[in-house]
């Protein structure tokens, strides 16, 4: 009786626990996740949470990258994933929204949910991001009396209606963390603080107006502004630079958060690669985290493509890489993605002791410093910094001595090993190439020849094609006009020249002369093409002059003028035109002929635009020509060919190195803008990078004298594996059949490690035991290939970098043949810096390395 009191007892208690839990369950479940801050951090559910944030914005990949690019962010230790939501993406007219294919939104975020990681929802709506207006709709400029960013009535309220309509639209979703779904911050506006004081008055309210509109969303999470120097109380102020570490919010209880570190930087066609080198972006995070840092976002951490006409800019390139720490095309990129994937680790092994210890910042140098936490339990993690940009520095800590790289930064998870230090790249450096693979005919009949590609041509008019759109005195606007429904209007005026002109007996032509406001324009003469022209990143505005041809009677002056992707940032951004503003002829008797003020007529866009015929429904258009020799270097032509897809799985660009300026297509998905366009020779590039001392944008650029871009990513889930359409329309000139994809392939693997290099593989305890070789080398080898040589080992004092790798004073003979019995034949492979490997008491005074080069195959 009274064992069964008990066990009727013992199951009203597990009832009551069971009870319990159901409560808990139905409360994390229903009533999600509790964010919420306090000076030191976010606290998500009660605890403090030390957080490190990546970029990728879902419209610059396609929805079949996704689920790889969350999961190779994962893998290199994010734990959340940030972007922002593109306005003109989802609203493209007004009061019609899209939320498909690229910019399924919900889609995105569910797939971060999936892999169970966080998300900050940046909605803007302004976001900048070298994103055509800046992720502002066209039509909201041109709605009467709208003034972007401040207190416009009409400006607010297309704002507001916008952003409730996400924030709805997430809450219906259940994303936020307070309903249990991902979204721990959304973030309102974008850096305005910069811009704010030019809007005076109406700037200040429209920015508290911004803030207080977010927040009375009632999403259950906290909201950012990010560079904005008077947000409220009610928002946590962010910080956007390559370095936040000295940056503190305006308030006291919030915790320090830097929403955009910049790995690499973004490009403009006709400019430079710019190359952030990873022991920079490692020093500037791990200086954050020194120094009270809560959560770090890299913006970006894949930078991805700007399809079709979405590059902001103007001149923004249609690669959006950023030197990000994945590529492009989905890869890690190597050192970067894997030197940060070892930071982050050796980072969160400090998380308890920093969010939660007690600060002690001690001085080790006049450059160097030690910020040493130790919490409650008596766990201690420090951070030391050598600050000096030029030389490395032994100091002393805590009786121990160690030596700091320059401008860098070693992290002591048990304030005595070094697991980490911002320098000492221990990651393997992979070997990408572009293997070029010609275009392959799809054969459909059996008598067609397979070798070569069956074109398909349709020649532009060029200058005023069919009807005129309308005809005025004097020049307009481009961007007024077009209202960015393409990137083309023509503008085409009459001259009349007597048959007295002198010039028509001397021989010598009239000068052309003209201004535009940018971006680019193609002139031609009496139909003849003439001469291209463009302004630049820096300066969108142009001249020319230009001799032409003119004849006896009635001329015809045509424009092509076009742009390269709107305005993206900058006070009264949206006001800044395009387009011609003032054209002269010079050389006539009466001296200069002013063609400013005549009658110009006006065309919006090209012929194959209006009959969409870059689209899979309008292919079998009537316009198209069958050729087998397409002609080369004409102007105004649209081509077309259908091709296999290219061999394999790898990701794939066009190359249209070939070609001159245009756009392209696949089965009418937009691969966007193509553009050749070459840097200067006399630009500042170097060939090694110093990662030491402050970086910006232009510090460790390459590719001075070469095209800012040959290649064209073109997603892999755009093709079919035959039968696809590709549609170039090229407008100055170029050789068609010289265009081939690429596969994007990890050929190599290169490593280099020193046998003072700290290893994070070992645990810390396994440390205080081993000798104090255990520094290693790891090389991987993409799936379905392995190391098939080693083109180059050696254990001593090797110098070089990748690829040219040469043996120094010191070297051991059985390099090689350790290297190869650890790594031949192996997909991948660790290699340790030990006795059983080589020679570890060659050349005593020195500090050994080995340095491998492997191929993969
Ligand atoms: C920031 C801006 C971002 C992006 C970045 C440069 O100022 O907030 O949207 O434009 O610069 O890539």
């Amino acid at each position: 009786m009274r064992k069964m009191m008990m066990g009727s007892a013992s199951t009203l208690s597990s009832f009551i626990v069971l009870l319990a839990l159901m409560m808990v369950f139905s409360a994390t479940t229903t009533l999600g996740w509790n964010v919420t801050y306090d000076h030191r951090s976010l606290i998500i559910d009660g605890q403090r949470k030390l957080l490190i944030s990546a970029s990728i914005h879902y419209p610059r990949s396609v929805p079949a990258m996704w689920p790889s690019l969350i999961e190779t962010a994962k893998r290199g230790g994010i734990d959340v994933i940030e972007t922002y939501v593109f306005w003109n993406g989802h609203e493209p007219s007004p009061g019609n929204y899209y939320f498909g294919g690229r910019f399924d939104l919900v889609k995105f975020l569910k797939l971060i949910q999936a892999a169970g990681l966080y998300s900050i929802l940046r909605i803007g709506p302004v976001v900048a991001a070298e994103w055509n207006f800046g992720g502002v709709p066209v039509w909201l400029h041109y709605i009467p009396g709208t003034i972007f960013r401040t207190n416009s009535t009409n400006f607010e309220s297309h704002m507001e209606s916008f952003t409730t309509y996400i924030v709805n639209l997430m809450k219906r979703e259940k994303l936020f963390a307070s309903q249990g779904g991902p979204i721990i911050l959304s973030q309102i506006e974008n850096e305005y603080g910069y811009y704010e004081p030019s809007y005076g008055e109406g700037g200040k309210k429209y920015a508290m107006w911004a803030a207080n509109m977010a927040v009375s969303q009632n999403t259950g999470v906290p909201w950012i502004m990010c560079q904005q120097f008077d947000a409220p109380d009610t928002v946590i102020n962010t910080c956007n630079s390559f370095y936040c570490d000295q940056f503190t919010p305006i308030y006291k209880d919030k915790p320090k958060i830097w929403t955009e570190n910049w790995p690499g930087w973004f490009k403009t066609f006709g400019s430079r690669d710019p190359h952030r080198p990873p022991e920079d972006v490692a020093y500037s995070v791990a200086r954050f985290f020194q120094n009270g840092g809560a959560l770090q976002n890299y913006y970006m951490y894949h930078g991805g493509t700007n399809f079709g006409r979405t590059s902001g800019g103007p001149f923004i390139t249609t690669s959006y890489d950023y030197d990000a720490p994945i590529d492009e095309y989905g890869l890690a990129r190597q050192p970067k993605w894997g030197h940060l994937k070892d930071l982050h680790e050796a980072i969160k092994l400090c998380e308890h002791a920093i969010l939660n210890g007690v600060l002690t910042n001690i001085s080790l140098g006049p450059l160097q410093e030690a910020h040493i936490y130790e919490d409650e339990t008596g766990k201690c993690s420090a951070f030391i910094a050598n600050m000096d940009d030029q030389s490395e520095k032994a100091v002393s800590f805590r009786n121990l001595s160690y030596v700091l790289p320059a401008w860098s930064v070693s992290i002591l998870p048990d304030c005595r090993n070094v697991v980490f230090n911002t320098a000492k790249v221990t990651s393997q450096t992979s070997i990408v190439e572009m293997i070029p693979t010609k275009l392959m005919p799809t054969v459909s009949s059996p008598e067609r020849n397979i070798s070569s590609i069956q074109w398909e041509v349709f020649e532009e008019t060029p200058g005023i094609w069919g009807k005129a759109d309308f005809v005025t005195k004097g020049l307009v606007d481009h961007i007024n006009t077009t209202k960015d429904s393409t990137d083309y209007l023509w503008y085409s005026t009459s001259v009349f020249v007597s048959r007295d002109e002198e010039f028509l007996q001397t021989g010598n032509q009239p000068i052309l002369i003209a201004d535009s406001k940018g971006h680019a324009t193609h002139v031609f003469v009496n139909g003849q093409y003439i001469v291209s022209v463009s302004g630049s990143g820096s300066d969108s505005k142009f001249k020319f002059e230009k001799s032409i041809p003119l004849k006896a009677g009635e001329n015809e002056i045509s424009f092509l003028s076009m742009t390269v992707g709107l305005q993206n940032a900058g006070p009264f951004y949206e006001w800044v035109g395009a387009g011609f503003t003032s054209v002269k002829l010079e050389g006539f008797n009466s001296g200069i002929l002013d063609l400013t003020s005549n009658v110009w007529k006006y065309k919006i866009g090209l012929e194959g635009e209006h009959l969409n015929i870059f689209k899979e429904d309008a292919m079998q258009n009537m316009k198209w020509k069958s050729t087998t020799n397409p002609p080369k270097n004409q102007t105004l032509i649209w081509y077309k060919a259908i091709v296999d897809a290219p061999y394999g799985d790898d990701p794939v660009g066009l190359d249209m190195i070939s070609m001159g300026k245009g756009q392209a297509w696949l089965n009418g998905e937009p691969i966007g803008r193509y553009w050749p366009r070459t840097s200067s020779i006399n630009d500042n590039c170097v060939s090694v990078c110093d990662y030491r001392g402050k970086f910006l944008p232009d510090k460790c650029d390459t590719g001075c004298g070469d095209p800012t871009q040959r290649w064209y990513h073109v997603p892999r889930s755009w093709f079919r594996p035959s039968g696809n359409v590709l549609v170039i329309f090229e407008e100055k000139g170029g050789d068609p059949t010289k265009i081939s994809f690429s596969r994007r392939r990890v050929t190599g693997a290169c490593g280099f490690v020193s046998e003072d290099y700290p290893s994070l593989k070992n645990t810390l305890k396994e440390q205080k035991s081993s000798s104090s070789n255990r520094a290693s080398l790891q090389l991987i080898c993409p799936d379905g290939t392995h190391i098939s040589s080693i083109k180059f080992a050696s254990f001593g004092t090797p110098t070089g970098k990748c690829g040219s790798y040469r043996q120094g004073a010191c070297h051991d003979p059985l390099s090689m043949t350790s290297v190869k019995q650890a790594c031949l034949h192996k997909k991948e492979c660790r290699v340790v810096l030990s006795t059983g490997n080589f020679d570890m008491n060659l050349c005593p005074s020195s500090v050994k390395s080995l340095a491998v080069e492997a191929v993969c195959s």
